[in-house]
Formats: structure tokens, sequence, C-alpha cells
């Protein structure tokens, strides 16, 4: 298993979540990213699936890792296991279903209740393609998004509409947060290191172990 996740080219391994309703297209969200693949007659999740791709930020690769799991409740795989050291969630509604939308109370409720608090989120609203089916405004997204402090795209995984910017956007977010923290842990490091409490000692190995989960090769 280790084999697949820490390539060497990789300096960071974040993980990201997928999440929303059945059928508003999370699959087809991953695979049109992941594979550049789109399916009209894709099957409901079952349990959890996911995939990866190698990004490139500034001199940096980060490996993103994203988790797809069912909209379906009777579906889905333990939710604390599936949101446990995500940095990132997508969340995604469908625009030609309102009812997908108004359910996104309950998907922000489930992402407070288990999914880290400095998570990036990116609210997207999805076929965007299906011009005619509209039921959500894109206002509608803009206005939830800013309310709950979200990023906001509009996205269609069949056109190939934003999906490519809509995963950069929360990568860079992540890398931008990850690198600050690691800059932080190391102006930390030197005076900590001065420091001989048992205290103080016992916190320095909980901060660098802490920076080691997000990345993955550099030490
Ligand atoms: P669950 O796994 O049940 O949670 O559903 P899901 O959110 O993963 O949805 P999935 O990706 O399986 O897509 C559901 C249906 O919507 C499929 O028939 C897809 O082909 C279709 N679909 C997904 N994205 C788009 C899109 O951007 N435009 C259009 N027109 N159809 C889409
Ligand atoms: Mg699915």
């Amino acid at each position: 298993m280790a084999g697949s996740l820490f390539d060497e080219e990789c300096d960071y391994l974040f993980k990201m979540v997928l999440i929303g309703d059945s059928a508003v297209g999370k699959s087809n969200l991953l695979s049109r990213f992941a594979k550049d693949e789109f399916r009209l007659d894709s099957k409901p999740t079952i349990g959890v699936e996911f995939a990866y791709r190698n990004v490139k930020i500034k001199d940096k690769i980060a490996k993103a890792q994203i988790w797809d799991t069912a909209g379906q409740e009777r579906f889905r795989a333990i939710t604390s296991s599936y949101y446990r050291g995500a940095l990132g969630a997508m969340l995604v509604y469908d625009i030609t279903r309102r009812v997908t939308f108004e359910n996104l109370r309950k998907w922000l409720h489930e992402l407070r209740e288990y999914g880290n608090r400095d998570m990036v989120i990116i609210l997207v609203g999805n076929k965007s393609d299906l011009v005619d089916a509209r039921e959500v405004k894109a206002e509608d997204g803009q206005s939830l998004a800013q309310l709950e402090d979200l990023c906001f795209m509009e996205t269609s995984a069949k056109e190939n509409l934003n999906v490519e910017d809509a995963f950069l956007q929360m990568i860079t977010k992540i890398f931008e947060i990850a690198s600050q923290k690691s800059l932080e842990a190391k102006e930390k490091e030197p005076t900590k290191q001065a420091l001989d409490g048992r205290k103080e000692i016992i916190y320095v190995v909980d901060e660098v172990s802490a920076t080691k989960q997000t990345n993955c090769c550099t030490s």
C-alpha cells in the first residue's frame, strides 16, 4: 500500500473528499479529473472509491488522493473514517435538481461534525451543460458560498467545463496552507530545541509528526 501512496517524485500527499446527494455527478467529476473519462450510464457508488492525480504547483509535486463515496445513505461506509485526515472537500449539487441544493445544509452539518476545522471547502454546482433544465441559479450558489465562506464554481463533468479549475483551486489552497504550516513549524523549531523542559520537547515531536501527515516525501 505504501508503494502506491508515496512515489518518489511527490512532495506532498493531500487527501480530499467528495460529498453531496446521489447522482449529482461526484464520480464523474472525479473520473473526468483523474482519467479524463465521463459515463452517461454510471452506476451509484457503493462504499468508498478513490483516485489519484499528481499536480505540479510552483516547483513542488502534490499527489491529490481524492475519495468518493455514495450519496445514498444506505451505500455509505463509516463516515468518520471517510473524513479522517482530509484537507479538502468538494461539496457537489446538481443545478437541475433544487432538492440537491436544499440538502447542502445537511452536508455542511456533516462536514462540520466530522471534518477538520481548517479544511478547504469548494461548493460545486454540476451539470451546467443542461441549461434548459436548470432549477438553481448560479447566484444562489454564489450567495450560499459567500454566506458559508466557501469557494464556488459551476461545472460540467460531461462537457469538461471548469472541472480541472475546481480541483486545482482546491489543491492550490491546500498547498498554500500546508506550506505556510511547514514554514511556521520550521521557524519554531530552533527556539524549541533550545528549551530543555520535558513538556516542550513532547510538543515539538507532536508538531513535527503533524506536519509530516501532509508532507509525504520531504522531511
Ligand atoms: P452516487 O454515487 O449515487 O452518490 O452518485 P454520483 O454523485 O457519483 O453521480 P454520478 O457521477 O454517478 O452521475 C449520476 C448521473 O449524472 C450519471 O448518469 C452521469 O452521467 C450524469 N452526470 C454527471 N455529471 C454530469 C454532467 O456534468 N452533465 C450531465 N448532463 N450529466 C452528468
Ligand atoms: Mg458516485
